[in-house]
């Protein structure tokens, strides 16, 4: 997965921390060096001193150290001093035995400073040629070669001293760095972060542009560009709905026209086969006509498409009641009493979608149950406050063969019928679903109170 905070982050972070770590090393080195210097500067100040001490005793050179000087010149908290002294033909005059003398060829002409060990400890020696004041005859007793040694505990010490303070304030400092890149980058990323927001909270079907005020304008050529996205999407939308409407308006009324002749034409119709022909034709005309009708009305209420600026507040009461009238000459014919007992209930909604919703289930209810049966169709509102648009439930219950539990699921399918002998496109109960679903409405199916029946309940929230 690529992250521009992860890019971010390790093109700043590994740079800010390799100059750190440069930084670092520098920083140890400027502090460590004067350290060491004076530390050679002490072993070269003890080595004059013993110098100082050199003296040449009728051609033998001679040190002339009382134990007191000696016991002031080792004195020390930390560390041991050694020293020896040569003279000119190396033998050792005075001093300590067995210190690391440098390698042999090493320049012996002039002052030396080395690392070594002695008796297992590490030591720095510094190794001074010395010279008598100059004399006539020039003995070899006028020349001198004193070598000072001091084991490295105070500044080993030192220098882990120097090394722990170090890497705390670099620990400290790659600490602090990360933590401002990384909340530089978020703050950075901001823009992006509140874009997000921003689509996340739109539904489907909010097509409005992205607002460009206050966007950085690294940002500004991709919401340009998902600006005409959305723009494209929404003119493809309109134009479905045009598409719909234009639809709708060019079918029905030849349907209509060609339902209206063809019921002129079996009225007039004598023969009995031509008569009969008239009639399946009128049928099929009918079919096709309520299908077509179908079709629309699920086209119409499909989700995506569904806006929901259309919600208003509508009297479902009213509707039910407009409704039931319409079916009232089919009901009647099929000796089904038709009934209906509603109490004022406002709901959020689109009116002509409701009325679909409403006379699918009424279609249903009469055209499933029986000559003989009864349908009755009602709301009520949620308890306590009738007339608000505050929710409440809309029921159609009938006295027909009821839906058996398991299929309850599948008939909200499209063109699912749950028998093949009535002429339906198995739609119906589809676009009750979609149309519940854009009111954030629930589609239950449960027996009617008698016991026989279906009862399709609608619960509005
Ligand atoms: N009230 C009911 N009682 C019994 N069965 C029902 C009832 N309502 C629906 N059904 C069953 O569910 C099936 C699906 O119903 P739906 O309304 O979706 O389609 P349809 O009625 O067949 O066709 P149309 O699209 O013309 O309404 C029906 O074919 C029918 O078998
Ligand atoms: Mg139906």
């Amino acid at each position: 997965m690529s992250s521009i905070r992860l890019r971010l982050l390790k093109w700043l972070i590994a740079p800010i921390l390799l100059i750190n770590l440069a930084g670092g090393g520098l920083v140890y080195m400027l502090a460590w060096t004067p350290a060491q210097l004076a530390f050679d500067q002490s072993l070269a100040e003890a080595a004059a001193s013993l110098g100082a001490r050199l003296s040449d005793g009728g051609g033998q050179l001679q040190l002339d150290l009382p134990a007191l000087a000696e016991a002031v010149l080792r004195s020390d908290d930390s560390d041991s001093l050694y020293f020896a002294v040569y003279d000119g033909a190396g033998r050792q005059i005075a001093g300590d035995r067995d210190l690391p003398l440098p390698a042999p060829g090493a320049a012996s002409n002039g002052q030396q400073l080395y690392d070594g060990v002695r008796q297992q400890q590490a030591v720095r020696i510094l190794v001074l040629p010395w010279s008598l004041p100059a004399r006539a005859d020039k003995a070899p007793a006028s020349r001198a070669r004193i070598v000072v040694a001091r084991t490295l505990r105070q500044r080993q010490q030192i220098q882990q001293a120097t090394l722990r303070a170090l890497l705390l304030l670099e620990g400290l400092f790659a600490a602090a760095s990360i933590g401002l890149v990384w909340f530089g980058v978020s703050n950075g990323l901001l823009p992006l972060q509140r874009l997000r927001t921003d689509l996340n909270r739109r539904e489907g079907d909010q097509l409005a542009p992205l607002a460009l005020a206050d966007l950085p304008h690294e940002l500004e050529p991709v919401v340009h560009a998902f600006n005409g996205l959305l723009e494209k999407v929404g003119a493809g939308a309109q134009a479905r709905q045009q598409f719909l409407a234009n639809v709708a308006h060019q079918l029905r009324t030849p349907l209509a026209g060609l339902k209206t002749q063809l019921e002129w034409l079996g009225a007039r119709q004598s023969e009995a086969e031509s008569a009969q022909s008239v009639q399946l034709m009128l049928a099929t005309t009918e079919r096709m006509i309520r299908q077509t009708n179908q079709l629309l009305a699920l086209a119409r209420a499909e989700p995506e498409h569904f806006e929901k600026t259309r919600l208003e507040p509508v009297a479902l009461h009213s509707l039910i009641e407009q409704s039931v009238q319409l079916f009232v000459e089919l009901a009647s014919r099929k000796q089904i009493d038709l009934g209906f007992e509603l109490q004022p209930l406002i709901v959020q909604g689109d009116r002509f979608l409701l009325r679909d919703l409403i006379d699918n289930l009424i279609d249903n209810a009469i055209r499933y149950t029986p000559p003989g049966g009864s349908v009755t169709v009602s709301c009520v509102p949620q308890a306590g406050q009738p007339g608000r648009s505050s929710g409440g439930m809309l029921v159609v219950e009938d006295s027909g063969p009821g839906i058996p539990p398991e299929r309850r699921e599948q008939v909200f399918s499209r063109f699912v019928r749950l028998d093949d002998r009535s002429s339906g496109s198995g739609l119906g109960l589809a676009i009750v679903r979609d149309i519940a679903t854009v009111h954030g409405a629930e589609c239950r199916i449960g027996d009617a109170s008698t016991g026989q029946g279906a009862r399709f309940s609608i619960i509005f929230p």
